[in-house]
């Protein structure tokens, strides 16, 4: 594709001296599984994040299904949770044996109805709450306290982000714990998988410690309950903190390409035909997700002008042939199905060419109105 939806050789590029320094530091160490780099990452999310621990991890995922054992999710219980999210969400609740019970999501904003949530968590007796703050926005209504439940914040897609009115308030920092994932394309990516748990209750943090690492103790070096492997690797910790400290520079410019997007649908008149993303602040902007009843035929379209371009999630969770035995049906959560037909991401990654960003908008133009009327305006050079 001309203009991929993300380009993660801009990135490594620019920082692989200090990449390859970092690795190859490791490799001399021959310290592999948790070392000093994992320490280091460790102490360096907690500090973004605002909170006392973090305890890095094998992937997002397993984050969750640490977050949610650690917090004494068990077998039979249930879990209150979006079905318009990643499918790692559910998956951490079911393979625990607990039973998610799933709210729908808002009518503009793609995050779980707080109010819903909260009625659905006294409704189910649920043990706990499970907050997506999808596409790098924060769930702020779901993230308030539901008394007998616990919050865990899937915060996979959100690193760096804050609740909108509170720039103290990370996401992540509000529940029980929250769980960040490290997949690549994240806005902090590994170059493999990686995760990492965040919480101030240092008991909690001591039992993810454990169990991530077979339930083992230190001392005595023994297992006092199960656990796995679930552990994150030196070389990843290593590449990550290499990144790190970029993360609040491409977040911003994150940000500018979304204004960006907003300004250039506003010129080219668009901007009612499609219904765009409310970026609020604070919004870490991981997706830049537009909807239009025709995304299948705009995404053909964008396609075939060498625009690549993403969809995040169709089908809803509960539509999931996986899901079945849960009984949910079509109709169920009106809005996650609505969003799930009409939601297209675009390119928004930090080192975005303007020049590629008005190219998607003109591209966009000409799918909605016939060819030789208004075009966008090439005013402003390259962004980052
Ligand atoms: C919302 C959400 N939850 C959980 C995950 C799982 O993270 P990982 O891919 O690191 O396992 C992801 C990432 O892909 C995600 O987007």
């Amino acid at each position: 594709m001309e203009i991929p939806l993300i380009d993660l050789g801009i990135q490594h590029r620019r920082l692989e001296p200090e990449i390859t320094a970092a690795l190859q530091r490791v490799l001399a160490s021959r310290r592999f599984i948790l070392g000093p780099e994992g320490r280091a990452l460790e102490a360096g999310i907690a500090r973004l994040c605002g909170v006392a621990h973090a305890v890095g991890v094998a992937s997002g995922s397993a984050g969750l299904l640490l977050a949610l054992q650690a917090a004494g999710v068990q077998r039979g219980d249930r879990v209150v949770t979006t079905p318009f999210t990643f499918l790692a969400t559910v998956g951490a609740i079911r393979l625990l044996g607990a039973e998610p019970r799933f709210v729908d999501i808002g009518r503009n904003d793609f995050q779980i109805d707080g109010a819903a949530a909260h009625e659905a968590a006294a409704r189910w007796g649920a043990a706990a709450v499970v907050p997506v703050h999808l596409f790098g926005g924060c769930a702020g209504a779901a993230c308030e306290d539901f008394g007998a439940a616990v919050v865990i914040e899937d915060a996979a897609q959100a690193l760096g982000a804050h609740f909108p009115g509170n720039a103290e308030r990370r996401a992540g920092s509000a529940g029980l714990c929250g769980v960040f994932s490290f997949f690549p394309t994240k806005n902090l990516g590994a170059v493999g998988d990686g995760g990492i748990v965040v919480t101030n209750d240092a008991a909690l943090a001591e039992r993810l410690r454990r169990l991530r690492n077979h339930g083992r103790s230190e001392t005595p070096p023994q297992a006092g309950e199960v656990g796995f492997n679930h552990r994150l690797d030196e070389l990843q910790a290593a590449v990550l903190n290499v990144k790190l400290p970029h993360l609040p520079a491409w977040i911003e410019a994150r940000r500018r390409n979304a204004r960006a997007y907003e300004a250039a649908f506003r010129e080219a008149g668009l901007d009612e035909t499609l219904l765009l993303p409310p970026i609020p602040p604070g919004h870490s902007v991981h997706h830049y997700v537009i909807r239009t009843p025709r995304r299948d035929a705009l995404q053909r379209h964008l396609r075939a002008a060498g625009i690549e371009t993403g969809i995040y999630y169709d089908p809803p969770l509960h539509l999931h042939p996986a899901m079945r035995d849960l009984g949910y049906r079509r109709g169920d959560f009106p809005e996650a199905e609505r969003a799930a037909r009409e939601v297209l991401a675009l390119p928004v990654y930090p080192e975005l060419p303007r020049a590629h960003l008005l190219r998607v908008v003109e591209t966009i133009a000409s799918f909605f109105r016939p060819p030789g009327r208004r075009t966008v305006a090439h005013t402003e050079g390259d962004s980052v």
